[in-house]
């Protein structure tokens, strides 16, 4: 299967970037602006929360109240956001357990709601208005949780697989459309959401950054630290050794973690 895709040009473009307030969605924000965007919607539950943000990178940076768990949201911004050319899935929540050890569905349930079916709503919202602005793209923030179940975070895992999944169809589905979509993969990235965890971390501002050199690119599936790098040549060699490590690398971070 070809990893290619037509190239997307961020500059002069305008984009939606979802969960923009902190971490990953952030340093989009700013990458954004470094890579030449005319106008970037930064989603936010709390908008009031971006407002340094925007004083800091100024009026190319527009304010939009998002949570992608809410449709009358999703639709408002849709209707205010109708000129994007590029849609950034980001938003994403970790509730950090397995679903044995949560006990109950509910932050998987958590989990899906913000990471799948936000991802969905959001996506459903904006492929009319990217068909009618051109075809553009979309970019979806996936995880190396994607790849391989990881035991200790097993309900995000299954979020983020199932959110990898509907990237590859909607690639497929929004194609006659000439909407572009892509994938991010990343190892552990240093945002809030992980403040819990000990490891190797990359920086979002790096992780922005060779997203958005993906899209420039045209590849499709944008492996974007080495960790993701490591785990996908891990799983095309296959094998027993794939699932030892994973159980292997659950029994470290359960020692480390506590
Ligand atoms: N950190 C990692 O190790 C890592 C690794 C691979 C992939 N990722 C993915 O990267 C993306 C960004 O995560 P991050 O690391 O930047 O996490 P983060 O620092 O916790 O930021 C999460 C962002 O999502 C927003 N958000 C949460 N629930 C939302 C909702 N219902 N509607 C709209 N926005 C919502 C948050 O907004 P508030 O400020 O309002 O809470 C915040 O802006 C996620 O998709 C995550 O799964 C993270």
């Amino acid at each position: 299967m070809s990893n290619q895709n037509t190239p997307f040009q961020i500059k002069d473009s305008t984009v939606l970037v979802t969960g923009a307030t902190r971490g990953l969605g952030a340093s989009f924000v700013s990458a954004l602006i470094q890579r030449g965007a005319s106008r970037i919607y930064a989603g936010a539950r709390s908008t009031q929360s971006i407002q340094l943000m925007i004083d800091k990178l100024g009026p190319k940076v527009v304010a939009v109240e998002l949570d992608v768990t809410d449709q009358d949201q999703v639709n408002k911004v849709a209707s205010e956001a109708g000129d994007i050319s590029l849609l950034i899935n980001n938003a994403g929540v970790l509730g950090s357990k397995g679903l044995i050890e949560a006990g109950d569905i509910d932050t998987l349930a958590y989990e899906m709601d913000v990471n799948v079916y936000g991802l969905a709503r959001m996506s459903l919202a904006f492929a009319p208005i990217l068909a009618s602005n051109g075809g553009g793209a979309i970019l979806n923030i996936l995880s190396v949780a994607s790849l391989h179940a990881f035991a200790p975070m097993g309900s995000y895992s299954a979020t983020k697989a199932a959110a990898m999944s509907l990237t590859q169809s909607m690639a497929y589905e929004l194609r006659d459309q000439g909407t572009q979509v892509f994938g991010t993969y990343a190892g552990y990235i240093d945002t809030g959401m992980i403040n819990h965890i000990t490891g190797d971390k990359a920086s979002p501002e790096a992780i922005a950054d060779a997203s958005l050199e993906g899209l420039e690119t045209g590849t499709s599936d944008i492996d974007a630290d080495e960790r993701a790098t490591a785990v996908r040549a891990l799983l095309n060699e296959g094998g027993p050794g794939v699932r030892e490590a994973y159980w292997s690398r659950a029994d470290e971070f359960k020692e480390n973690q506590g």
